[in-house]
C-alpha cells in the first residue's frame, strides 16, 4: 500500500470550547469503569491513495460524518489497538510499549489492506493527545486512561476492493478495572464449536470484524455466568487459542509457565509477550506451545496445573478460578488468585506506574 506521508507532520490544534467542566470529570474519574467516558479531543489523519497521509488534527470529541456507502460500513475494513497511560506519583504520563502497538497496527493494516501508519507518526498522535487531555489521566491506584486508537476505510464505493481513502483517529476513555471485580478470579466459558479465527483467517490482525465474531460466544458464555469466552484451534477444536480479548496462560506446580505458541491466528498480545520477559528475567521456565485443553483438564484435576490466567491491556491479568462448558467444570470457584499470576501482575505493574525501574526500555513520556 502507498503509504507516502510528508515528513514534518504538524498536528493542528483545535481546543474544544465546550470541555467537559472540571467538577463533572473528577466525578468521572473517581469511578471511571471501562470505555464509558471519552475525554475532550481526539486525534484524527487522513489517507488518501493520491495525497498519502495528510491533514494531521487534534479537533474537539464528537461524532464522525461517514457517507452511507463508506467501505468500513459494508467491507468492514477496520482496525485498531488498545494501550494504556499511565499516571506516575511525580504526576508524569507514560505509556507502555507504544512501538510494539504501531508496529502491531501496520500488521493489521496489511492484512486488512489498509494504508500503513507510520510508527512515529502513530507515537505522536499519542503524545498529542494525551498533552491535551491530561486532566484526563486518573491518578487513583491501578486507574489509567485508555487509548484507543483505530483506522476506517471511507472510501464512498460498493465496489469490493481496498479503500481508496482512510482516517485514522486516536480516543481516550479513563480507565478502572476491566472486570468489575478486579483481580477477583473469573470463571471461562467454552466456545462449543465457534471459532474466532482459523488457518489463513484474520485471527492475528487486530480488526473488528475478529470481535463481531466472538461476540455470539461471548453471549454465551455470560449466559452461563463467565466473564469470557475461551476459543479453540478452528480445525481440530482441541487446542486452546486464546480469549475473547485476551491471552491465556497456565502455571504448573514447578513455577513453569504455558501459553499458546501464536501461530497466525492468535493476536500476539504485547502483555503476553512482556510477561514472558519477565518470566525469563524472575527465573522462571516457560513453554510457548500447542496445548491440548485435555491437558489443561487433566493438569487441573491432577494438581498438576496449579494456576490460570488471562491478559491483555485492558485487564492486564485476570485470575482464571474455572473453565466452564455445556458438559463439565474444571477448577475451584473459590479458588483465590495464584501466587505466579499475583507476582507477575506486581511486576507488570510497577513498572508500568514507574514504581519499579523500567530495565527494558518499556516507557514512553507522553505528558
Ligand atoms: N487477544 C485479543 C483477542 C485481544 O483483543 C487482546 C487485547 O488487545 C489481547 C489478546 C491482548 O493483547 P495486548 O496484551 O497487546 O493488549
Ligand atoms: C485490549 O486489551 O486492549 C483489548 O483490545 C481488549 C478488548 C477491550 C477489545
Amino acid at each position: 500500500m502507498n503509504t507516502t506521508f510528508a515528513n514534518q507532520v504538524e498536528f493542528t490544534i483545535t481546543r474544544n470550547t465546550q470541555p467537559l467542566p472540571e467538577e463533572k470529570r473528577n466525578a468521572i474519574l473517581q469511578n471511571p469503569g471501562f470505555g464509558k467516558h471519552f475525554t475532550d479531543h481526539m486525534a484524527t489523519i487522513d489517507w488518501t491513495r493520491e495525497q498519502g497521509w495528510h491533514d494531521a488534527r487534534i479537533v474537539p470529541y464528537g461524532p464522525l460524518q461517514l457517507d452511507p456507502a463508506s467501505s468500513v460500513l459494508h467491507y468492514a475494513q477496520e482496525i485498531f489497538e488498545g494501550l494504556k497511560a499511565y499516571r506516575h506519583a511525580d504526576g508524569s504520563i507514560w505509556t507502555f510499549r507504544p512501538e510494539a502497538n504501531a508496529q502491531r497496527f501496520q500488521l493489521s493494516a496489511r492484512r486488512l489492506a489498509m494504508p500503513e501508519l507510520p510508527v512515529e507518526l502513530f507515537i505522536e498522535s499519542l503524545k498529542q493527545l494525551i498533552s491535551i487531555d491530561q486532566a484526563w489521566v486518573p491518578s487513583a491506584p491501578e486507574t489509567s486512561a485508555y487509548i484507543r486508537p483505530f483506522m476506517i476505510a471511507n472510501e464512498s464505493f460498493l465496489g469490493v476492493r481496498p479503500a481508496e481513502r482512510a482516517a485514522y483517529h486516536v480516543i481516550v476513555s479513563p480507565a478502572g478495572s476491566y472486570f468489575a471485580n478486579g483481580m477477583q478470579p473469573v470463571s471461562i466459558w467454552l466456545s462449543s464449536g465457534l471459532s474466532r479465527a482459523g488457518k489463513g483467517g484474520t485471527g492475528e490482525a487486530k480488526c473488528g470484524g475478529n470481535y463481531a465474531a466472538s461476540l455470539l460466544p461471548q453471549t454465551e458464555a455470560s449466559a452461563n455466568g463467565c466473564s469470557q469466552v475461551l476459543f479453540l484451534d478452528a480445525e481440530e477444536h482441541t487446542y486452546l487459542e486464546e480469549l475473547g480479548g485476551m491471552n491465556i496462560f497456565l502455571v504448573r506446580k514447578d513455577g513453569t509457565l504455558l501459553t499458546p505458541k501464536t501461530s497466525g491466528s492468535i493476536l500476539k498480545g504485547i502483555t503476553r509477550a512482556s510477561l514472558l520477559q519477565l518470566a525469563e528475567d524472575m527465573g522462571l521456565k516457560i513453554e510457548e506451545r500447542r496445548i491440548a485443553l485435555q491437558e489443561w483438564i487433566d493438569g487441573v484435576n491432577s494438581g498438576e496445573i496449579t494456576e490460570v490466567f488471562a491478559c491483555g491491556t485492558a485487564a492486564v491479568i485476570a485470575p482464571i478460578c474455572t473453565l466452564k462448558s455445556k458438559t463439565f467444570t474444571v477448577g475451584n470457584e473459590n479458588a483465590p488468585a495464584g501466587e505466579v499470576t499475583v507476582a507477575l501482575r506486581k511486576k507488570l505493574t510497577d513498572i508500568q506506574y514507574g514504581r519499579e525501574e523500567d530495565t527494558h526500555n518499556w516507557l514512553t513520556r507522553l505528558a
